[in-house]
């Protein structure tokens, strides 16, 4: 009697008292039907108390089964480097769940373990479920030598399709495995597409690869036991890694470890296309500024009267600055940036301006206090138009006589913030009074930076202040140097 069995071996092998006895008892009186209803093979193991091996104290299979497997291991001893889930569960209390589990007689199966309790909480024994894993042990037992951890690499080929191991279906590199002789013994999911298209067969298995990719003969013909190819063929780009594995002196398998990177190769052309347009359009917006400028300089020169020349000149000089920013992105050795370096721009901005005949006494200082700015071509435009307004206007307006002057330009910046100064040391600004050069700094500042635009009061000339935040389109960098001029 079966009952009496587990009474038995419990009361030899364990510490269980009675009481837990009764419980396993029990659980045991079921195990037949739970044997039927999951069609699986159903056992209790118990910790035993000399020693950390467990023994099957019962065991019961489905009625259903043709029993070939099922011969009785009640009272036989259960080694945790065999079983680790029936060890898992007895530690931590918790089921374990092993979808490919090798059990101690080499079967493959699906185990399921989980703890049973006695009424103190404490882990008494664990009731074991395992389902063989059907139709597969002929293939596996060829593949089982390329496991990798719990899981077995292999089974695609053929009709084993259910049951995949994930990791292979999500891969999108193509695995190939050759033997000795470069018969096919391994391709993963994309790897089967992959030689059934090329080599337009669908009879792959244990196939010759190089006959059936030709172009595969240079991959295995070359010597090295590592290699990595780069290869096109009718316009798909592959990088084909080859990975001989020997075993004892002489030649084993081979791993083919494929990549498709023909999407990858297409988009970089067409990136390529479109920075080389962007680079166009930006040439020709240079372009159009320049002619836009010669018309006005011939507009002024020839048939203006003389009291508008001042603002022809106001004009071109706005034009020069926004012309300032589309040459600093084409100098950019980076095609597909057109981020604009605020700093270089400023110096591009004010040389213009301050080398100029008529402001020989006035020097210029330039201060970045170690900021490296960046920002879209956009805003870039807003700030150098707004720079040439008020150095402009320290240039026109501060030093009405031709005495020595200096003009700072300086950048502070948070995390948050960037802060724009412009000071001159001049006669200072009377009572303002806004025309067209200060409007334009007002509404770029508001509208196209998000920031402020104010004066502070100084004893001693002008100190202009433009505020905005840094943004996804205004970056800025910390650099060592904290002073250029
Ligand atoms: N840095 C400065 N120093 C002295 N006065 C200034 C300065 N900046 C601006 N102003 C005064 O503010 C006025 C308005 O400037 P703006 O709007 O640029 O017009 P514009 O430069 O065409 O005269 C100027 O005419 C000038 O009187
Ligand atoms: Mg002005």
């Amino acid at each position: 009697m079966s009952e009496s069995t587990l009474e038995q071996l419990c009361k030899i092998y364990t510490e269980l008292n009675t009481e837990d006895i009764n419980i396993l008892k029990k659980v045991e009186s079921t195990l037949n039907i739970y044997a039927d209803l999951s069609n699986a093979n159903m056992y209790i193991d118990c910790k035993m108390n000399e020693n950390d091996h467990a023994i099957v104290v019962a065991e019961a299979f489905p009625s259903t089964s043709d029993s070939v497997y099922e011969k009785s291991v009640v009272g036989k001893f259960v080694f945790e480097s065999f079983e680790p889930g029936v060890f898992y569960s007895y530690r931590g209390g918790k089921k374990s769940l092993i979808s490919q589990a090798v059990t101690q007689d080499g079967r493959i199966v699906e185990q399921s373990v989980v703890p049973i309790k006695n009424g103190s909480h404490q882990i008494i024994g664990v009731l074991i479920q395992e389902k063989e894993m059907s139709q597969q042990s002929l293939v596996r037992s060829e593949q089982q030598k390329y496991s990798f951890g719990q899981e077995t690499l292999g089974t695609m080929l053929g009709d084993d399709m259910g049951k995949i191991p994930i990791i292979s279906s999500l891969l999108m590199e193509t695995l190939l495995l050759t033997d000795n002789k470069n018969n096919l013994i391994y391709a993963n999911p994309v790897g089967v597409k992959f030689i059934t298209e090329m080599s337009q067969t669908d009879e792959i298995q244990h196939k010759n690869l190089v006959e059936l990719l030709p172009f595969l003969k240079q991959v295995y013909d070359s010597k090295e036991d590592v290699f990595v190819f780069d290869m096109t063929l009718d316009r798909k780009n592959l990088v084909i890694k080859k990975v001989r594995l020997r075993n004892k002196e002489q030649h084993g398998e081979t791993l083919l470890i494929i990549q498709d990177i023909t999407e990858l190769r297409t988009k970089e052309k067409e990136l390529m296309m479109k920075s080389y347009l962007i680079q166009e359009v930006h040439h020709r917006v240079k372009n159009n500024l320049q002619t836009v400028a010669s018309l006005l300089r011939l507009q002024m020169r020839k048939g203006s009267p003389e009291e508008s020349k001042a603002y022809f000149e106001d004009t071109l000089n706005r034009i020069y600055s926004i012309s300032s920013v589309y040459e600093l992105i084409l100098a950019n050795e980076d095609a597909d940036d057109d981020d604009v370096n605020i700093i270089e721009l400023t110096r591009k901005v004010c040389s213009t301006l301050v080398l100029n005949e008529l402001h020989k006494n006035i020097s210029l200082i330039i201060q970045s206090n170690g900021n490296r700015i960046l920002t879209s071509s956009r805003k870039a435009v807003s700030i150098a138009l707004i720079i040439n307004e008020l150095v402009q206007n320290s240039l026109k307006h501060a030093f009405p006589e031709d005495i020595l002057g200096e003009i700072i330009v300086e950048f502070h910046s948070n995390k948050d913030f960037l802060e724009l100064h412009i000071f001159d040391n001049g006669v200072g600004m009377k009572k303002p009074r806004t025309s067209l050069g200060l409007e334009i700094v007002h509404n770029l500042v508001v509208n196209d930076l998000n920031g402020e635009f104010q004066y502070l009061p100084e004893d001693v000339g002008t100190h202009a202040v433009i505020a905005f935040p840094v943004s996804p389109e205004v970056v800025i960098y910390y650099e060592k140097e904290n002073i250029d001029s």
